[in-house]
């Protein structure tokens, strides 16, 4: 994947499908929001956008408090049980946007089990967030999706130091919509980020792969820790399959970024003291990035989602999100167990 014409703000981002030789037409964004709401303006009042349940938490909010103003109607719906995503189709839906895996519970969708249902209905445009993901470890558009988008502010670019969105798209037609779009809108990146994100790009592939060791790895270690009540990592170990929808990992992904959800034993006491202890990992909202990060999203990504939709989703005070960086595997190992153990010590809270 290659950003060209970095003096030019309307970008063209080209890449290959994996499995074709097809080349997506693509856009950078000024930020993975801005290639949201770009994509939303493609709708028109009175339509219908169906949201995955559990996707990220400003998605939500934009979807929820910003999109609904201007006359559009949201449907949160768990688009993991094709049934349901088939159920809530109605005439007006025109979007149906969905995250895999999910953030931050980690669901899988079946991408093209989506497509399919999605395409019966006529023009509905399927957008997949690959933002955790990234291009190296899932092609949305080879599995059917029309819109690939990405919050390039993380694991594409993976420097943590560029804010910006990606779009991909096979079709010429709806690429020529988006440009216009944001054309009129004005959501388009810097140059200086154009070449940032261009360097990061680069070594995508070797992030990708270390990303994807000290990940499993992590969830290993935390699998079978004392002081863990679960782990959600929709692992490739062969040995290992506990996610629930580790078959489909397996069948549509060739990889597993460093995202991992965990549920620490106690309550949200134990997790603030446990996020209060880290050493090498950051309390910090951002992911993807080359160092490790750690949250709380209850109180931090997930604070605007309302409270008993995030009850909904098993959010919930001990629920810990890491994003797992591109250190030393044992130092990532010793600093998640001395924080853990120090956050359960008597009298440490
Ligand atoms: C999955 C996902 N999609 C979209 C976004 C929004 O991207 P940006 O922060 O680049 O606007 C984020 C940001 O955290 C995200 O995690």
């Amino acid at each position: 994947m290659e950003l060209s014409g970095c003096s030019d703000p309307h970008l063209h981002v080209h890449h290959v499908q994996a499995g074709g030789s097809r080349q997506a037409l693509g856009l950078a964004f000024a930020s993975g929001l801005a290639a949201t709401m770009t994509i939303t303006h493609l709708l028109k009042s009175g339509d219908q956008i169906i949201c995955m349940d559990d996707v990220y938490g400003g998605t939500n909010r934009y979807f929820r408090r910003v999109a609904s103003e201007f006359g559009l109607k949201i449907s949160f719906v768990d688009c993991s049980k094709i049934k349901l995503l088939e159920e809530a189709i109605t005439p007006e839906t025109k979007l149906v946007w969905i995250e895999t895996p999910t953030n931050p519970r980690l669901k899988m969708i079946d991408i093209e089990a989506c497509a399919h249902t999605v395409h019966k209905h006529g023009d509905i445009i399927l957008v997949v967030d690959n933002t955790f993901m990234s291009a190296y470890f899932q092609r949305p558009l080879a599995l059917g999706a029309d819109i690939c988008m990405y919050s390039a502010t993380k694991y594409m670019n993976g420097h943590s130091d560029v804010v910006m969105g990606l779009v991909s798209v096979n079709s010429e037609s709806l690429h020529d919509k988006l440009r216009f779009l944001q054309n009129s809108i004005g959501a388009v990146p810097s140059p200086f980020d154009c070449y940032l994100c261009n360097r990061g790009l680069k070594t995508l592939q070797v992030r990708m792969q270390k990303h994807f060791e000290n990940g499993m790895a992590v969830a290993q270690f935390l699998e079978s820790h004392p002081l863990v009540e679960k782990v959600i990592y929709p692992d490739f170990i062969p040995g290992l399959p506990s996610h629930p929808q580790h078959e489909l990992a397996k069948r549509q992904c060739t990889g597993c970024p460093g995202m991992i959800t965990f549920y620490i034993k106690g309550v949200l006491q134990h997790a603030e003291a446990f996020l209060k202890n880290l050493k090498l990992f950051t309390l910090a909202e951002s992911l993807g990035g080359y160092e490790s990060l750690a949250e709380l999203p209850a109180i931090m990504t997930h604070a605007s989602v309302p409270k008993d939709h995030r009850d909904a989703l098993g959010i919930s005070d001990t629920l810990i999100r890491l994003s797992v960086g591109l250190e030393d595997k044992e130092d990532l190992l010793g600093d998640l167990d001395q924080a853990l153990k120090e956050a359960h010590r008597p009298n440490a809270r």
